[in-house]
């Protein structure tokens, strides 16, 4: 049914073998921080960001992929790292990702703590490795920015963690998912717009169909953690109900989750079909935000 993942495996191919290689040092103090970032990076994930940035940037018409793989490998960085932080027994307190123990139970909380924060931080060196130029990479770098710290995912993750000080509304719940989730899914389709020079219009295009395409994406997460199984997850399920979280299944209803995602997904693709460039490989992806299993 899901064809996307076999359409682009070779994307996936090359962002792997990135991210394969940079963790390593002789060092023997820090060598085992770099094994700890890449047990968590290379554990066995979808790469859905990376795979997102290389898509919009050959929709684009960019066929060199140096200024771009820097960048996407960052992003998958940055993700990474917000998911060893998100498993923490002080956040969600999951003891399996990606198919494998959290580098909390591997090791213990101050390893992960560590790991995480030196991910995030090699994460920005690494962006930087990108052969783009340099006005367009700073200003890239801007965006990245903003779209992961107190005004992006920090943002969302915080709000969700303290959701007892906020009230359990609709505005509420769409301010967690589109800044926990939906503004780093925002960024894949952004980056790719700065780096190739698009015009105002065309990246605020972009910017807005990723922030459709991430709610959808974390509608359909919610709907995952009531309706999957952890062996096809690789993550632990149920997880959402029990630990009080406001998602669009506690604030809604399965059946009324699905309507949401159907309407996200039927507006998400609306947005894809003005862009004035060959998306055809963009609707694949969006169809598989709605349809992935896992
Ligand atoms: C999980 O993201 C966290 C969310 C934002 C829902 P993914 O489902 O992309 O996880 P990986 O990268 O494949 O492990
Ligand atoms: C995570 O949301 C979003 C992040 C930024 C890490 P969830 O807490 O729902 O993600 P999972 O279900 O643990 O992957
Ligand atoms: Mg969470
Ligand atoms: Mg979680
Ligand atoms: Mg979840």
């Amino acid at each position: 049914m899901n064809e996307f993942p076999a359409l682009v495996s070779d994307r996936k191919k090359i962002i792997d073998s990135y991210l394969k290689d940079i963790f390593t040092t002789e060092n023997k103090y820090n060598k085992m921080l770099y094994q700890c970032m890449a047990y968590a990076v290379n554990a066995g994930g979808k790469r859905l960001r990376p795979i997102i940035i290389m898509l919009v940037w050959e929709m684009m018409n960019n066929k060199e992929y140096s200024d771009i793989i820097p960048i996407a490998a960052s992003v998958e960085m940055v993700h990474t790292y917000s998911l060893i932080h998100d498993d923490l027994p002080a956040m969600d307190n999951d003891d399996l990702r990606r198919g494998k123990p959290t580098l909390h139970k591997k090791y213990n909380d101050g390893v992960a703590v560590l790991s995480g924060d030196a991910l995030f931080s090699y994460a920005l060196e690494i962006f930087l490795k990108s052969e783009a130029i340099a006005e367009r990479k700073l200003e890239a770098m801007k965006y990245f920015l903003n779209r992961i710290g107190p005004e992006g995912i920090v943002a969302g993750q915080f709000v969700d963690t303290e959701i007892d000080r906020f009230s359990r509304d609709e505005e509420t719940l769409k301010y967690i998912h589109n800044n926990k989730t939906a503004a780093l899914i925002s960024a894949c389709f952004g980056l790719p717009g700065i780096i190739s020079g698009a015009s105002d219009s065309d990246f605020n295009l972009l910017n807005s169909i990723g922030m459709n395409a991430g709610l959808l994406f974390q509608i359909i997460d919610d709907i995952l953690d009531v309706e999957s199984d952890p062996g096809t997850l690789g993550k632990s399920v149920s997880k959402d109900i029990m630990q009080d979280k406001l998602t669009y299944i506690t604030f809604y209803s399965v059946d009324n989750a699905k309507k949401e995602a159907r309407e996200q997904y039927e507006k998400t693709m609306k947005l894809v079909r003005t862009l004035q460039y060959d998306y055809h490989m963009i609707e694949k992806l969006i169809e598989y935000f709605y349809t992935r299993i896992k």
